[in-house]
């Protein structure tokens, strides 16, 4: 195999594909992999996708030496190849621009048994593939999207004055409740991978003031449903002083700040993705509120069993949301469905002070949040009550001993955003490689 670097050896540039409409008329070189190949006589139609974009490269046999000719017939799918050739502009061209080709280097002849053919395979099969499938057109439409959701929630935030304080993955205690704990040996002790950068973020605050983790989190759900990953990747703002309406305030400028910004950069993407983008335009701040107790009596309304003191799963979910076309706040459950940290309402106690942000289209919660105790006895007690080694959050008290201010914050994540914006029914897609219940390949 010859080095890149003596391909290379030539006088043309070598050019992103995005960057061809810089270079019109001008003979450049494109390096990348062959996604399809037409062969018809004396011309041959070349796609090839570098990453930043996929163009067509036409060959005329009159215009090449017969060894380069010959080259084209060892090609296959997914080839590493290097296209010599001249910008053309063509507007009926994807991305705008054709290649008209002098030379072509094979950098390698790719297997001729790729798996992902342009045909239609069960997910199974794809799963198992994941590592080849991402490269497929709507695999890296969801993957930059994904990307750009990451980058804008964490510009909102760092436009906001919320300051980046990573937590940790090793931990001794559970934040989310001890069933879906991943344990660890930890030279000897059980360590847990964490679930939620949250307890540290609170530390944090007393610090900082404001700030937000952004990290992989990690969930032992036994349950195999489209919406549930072991391992997801969460981004955490938390904020001193802040009470549930200023938390409310700020998720729903957050979430809509995001599906704006990846509409107006990803639209192409959305496109590939056939995503009605009408349903995203809509998400603009405010977002509707209801209370548990109110979404108690619509879900009755709607001849679906349910008491008061349930939680709710996807389908209870889907209902209350399918009323909105924006994300719908659910606030003030009974403390007993919601975990040991969340405020009591002072009016009334068996609820608390939290909010479960719902997205439309059958979606489910994309974000959970709420204000959190700040007193310390109430604190003890509800460790106590939870029945959690106080050993291990004793540092965690030490938050409530020492400056202790009302606060809140919520968890968002990337994965649940990101389908409902492109539209994947599954959370598995929305995820470089997901490990779910029954897989950890590749
Ligand atoms: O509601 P959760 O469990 O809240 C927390 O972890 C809080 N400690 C966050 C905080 O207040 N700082 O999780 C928050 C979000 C959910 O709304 C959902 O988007 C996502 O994390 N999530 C999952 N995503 C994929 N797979 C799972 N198994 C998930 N569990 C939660
Ligand atoms: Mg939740």
């Amino acid at each position: 195999m010859q080095s890149t670097e003596e391909l290379t050896e030539q006088q043309a540039p070598s050019v992103y594909i995005d960057d061809l409409k810089n270079h019109e008329g001008q003979t450049v070189i494109v390096r990348g992999w062959l996604m399809h190949h037409r062969d018809k006589k004396k011309l041959q139609f070349l796609v090839l996708r570098d990453g930043t974009g996929t163009v067509q490269a036409v060959a005329f046999q009159d215009d090449l030496s017969p060894e380069t000719w010959e080259r084209f017939k060892e090609l296959t799918q997914e080839s590493s190849i290097m296209v010599t050739g001249t910008v053309r502009k063509d507007d009926r061209a994807p991305g705008g621009y054709e290649i008209s080709v002098s030379d072509l280097q094979i950098f390698q002849v790719a297997g001729a048994d790729f798996p992902i053919a342009p045909k239609e395979h069960g997910v199974g099969f794809l799963m198992e593939h994941r590592h080849l499938w991402i490269r497929s057109t709507k695999q890296r439409a969801v993957l930059r999207i994904r990307a750009e959701v990451i980058k804008a929630a964490r510009d909102y935030l760092d436009n906001n004055g919320y300051v980046l304080v990573d937590t940790p993955i090793l931990t001794p205690a559970a934040c989310e409740g001890t069933s879906t704990l991943f344990e660890t040996d930890y030279f000897g002790t059980p360590a847990y991978l964490a679930q939620s950068g949250q307890l540290y973020n609170e530390a944090n605050i007393e610090a900082f003031g404001k700030v937000y983790c952004f990290g992989p989190t990690f969930r032992a759900e036994k349950s195999k449903t489209r919406r549930h990953l072991m391992e997801f990747w969460m981004v955490e703002p938390e904020a001193a002083w802040m009470e549930l309406p200023g938390l409310l305030e700020l998720e729903e400028g957050f979430i809509s700040y995001i599906v704006q910004t990846v509409l107006e950069k990803r639209r192409a993407d959305l496109e590939t993705l056939e995503r009605d983008t009408s349903k995203l335009e809509s998400i603009q701040a405010p977002f509707p509120r209801i209370t548990y107790d109110e979404a108690i009596e619509i879900l009755k309304k709607n001849g679906l069993e349910a008491e008061w003191g349930d939680d709710f799963g996807g389908d209870e979910e889907t209902v209350l949301a399918s009323q909105y076309d924006r994300p719908l706040f659910i606030t003030h459950y009974p403390a007993h469905v919601k975990a040991f940290y969340m405020q009591p309402d002072p009016n009334r106690p068996e609820v608390v002070l939290c909010a479960d942000l719902i997205a439309p289209e059958g979606y489910g919660e994309i974000c959970g949040g709420s204000q959190r105790i700040h007193d310390l006895a109430l604190m003890e007690q509800r460790i106590k009550e939870h029945d959690l080694p106080r050993e291990a959050f004793e540092w965690y008290l030490d938050l409530r001993k020492y400056g202790s201010v009302p606060h809140s914050g919520f968890g968002m994540g990337i994965e649940r955003l990101v389908a409902w914006i492109c539209g994947v029914p599954h959370l598995r897609e929305a995820i470089p490689y997901p490990r779910m219940l029954d897989k950890i390949y590749p």
